[in-house]
């Protein structure tokens, strides 16, 4: 009888030992720490400097040949293209009879008012028709480069110079036409050696 008791006694102990194992285990999930979805990606850089994007290009003018005190005198894309008629047709630098002559054109099958905005010379087009400025190519170029920009935006594409570490120090970054020419925008087979050209950087021949 005794024996027995003990026996049960033993059963018992396990079985509820058991259990309570059990519990802690299916309980256990809902204690981990699960970031929430809101918080950003690296909350803990804490950054104190930030990036900066090289300027790009400024307006384009084009060089009259002639010069004055301040240098050679610029005229403005359009000071001939209010009066000359849009041509929503041109897409090759062949077709290019009268003016710009010698441009290097290279980039798909797209026309040149793909990116020049026929209503203002002075500036660009995007694909919805809207205007925006010169200094704005990033977002015309990242319309159709998706991909790129988003290794762009991830620092796979498009170079840097500073810190990754932004709470080391500040970062500053390129604009797609720092490195690709816009008209031929190929970039030539890649050296082992040499960094991309940086097409600004090179010292302008008209102020
Ligand atoms: C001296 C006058 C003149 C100036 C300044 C000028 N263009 Fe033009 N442009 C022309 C002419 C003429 C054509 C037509 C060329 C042809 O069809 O042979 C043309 C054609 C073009 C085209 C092709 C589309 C079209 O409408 O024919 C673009 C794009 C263009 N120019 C952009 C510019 C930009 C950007 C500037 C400023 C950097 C500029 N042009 C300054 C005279 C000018
Ligand atoms: C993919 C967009 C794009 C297309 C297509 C394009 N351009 Fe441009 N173009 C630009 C940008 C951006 C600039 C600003 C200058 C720079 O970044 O070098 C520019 C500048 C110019 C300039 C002034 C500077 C220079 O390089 O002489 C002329 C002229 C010009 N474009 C004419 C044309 C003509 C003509 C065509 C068609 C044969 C054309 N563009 C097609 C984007 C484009
Ligand atoms: C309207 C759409 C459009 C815009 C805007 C545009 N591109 Fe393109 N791009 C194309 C197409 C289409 C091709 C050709 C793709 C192919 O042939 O596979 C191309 C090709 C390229 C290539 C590869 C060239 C090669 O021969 O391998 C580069 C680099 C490039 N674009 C850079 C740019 C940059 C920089 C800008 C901004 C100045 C820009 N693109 C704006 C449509 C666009
Ligand atoms: C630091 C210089 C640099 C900058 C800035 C840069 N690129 Fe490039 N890009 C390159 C080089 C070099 C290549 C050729 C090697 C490669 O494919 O990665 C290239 C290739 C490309 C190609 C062709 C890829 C292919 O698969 O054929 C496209 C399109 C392109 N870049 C678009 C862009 C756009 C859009 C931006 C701006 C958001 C940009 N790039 C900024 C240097 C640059």
């Amino acid at each position: 009888m005794r024996s027995l008791l003990a026996w049960l006694t033993a059963v018992l102990t396990v079985l509820l030992a058991a259990g309570w194992i059990g519990l802690r285990l299916t309980a256990a999930p809902a204690r981990v720490d699960v970031p929430s979805p809101v918080q950003p990606a690296r909350a803990t850089e804490s950054p104190r400097f930030s990036t900066t994007l090289r300027p790009g290009p400024a307006t384009p003018r084009v060089r009259t040949g002639t010069a004055d005190a301040q240098g050679p005198i610029t005229v403005a894309c359009s000071t001939c293209h209010q009066t000359t008629k849009p041509n929503p047709e041109l897409r090759s630098a062949a077709e290019l009879k009268q003016f710009h002559r010698g441009l290097e054109y290279r980039h798909g099958s797209l026309t040149c008012l793909s990116c020049h905005q026929a209503s203002n010379y002075d500036a660009l087009r995007l694909a919805d028709g809207s205007t925006i400025p010169f200094a704005e190519t990033m977002t015309l170029c990242s319309q159709c480069h998706g991909q790129k920009r988003r290794d762009y935006d991830h620092g796979a594409h498009g170079g840097m110079q500073g810190f990754w570490d932004l709470s080391r120090g500040p970062r500053t970054r390129n604009t797609c036409v720092h490195c690709h020419d816009p008209h031929a925008p190929a970039q030539p087979f890649v050296q082992p050696v040499l960094p991309p050209r940086d097409r600004l950087s090179v010292p302008a021949k008209s102020p």
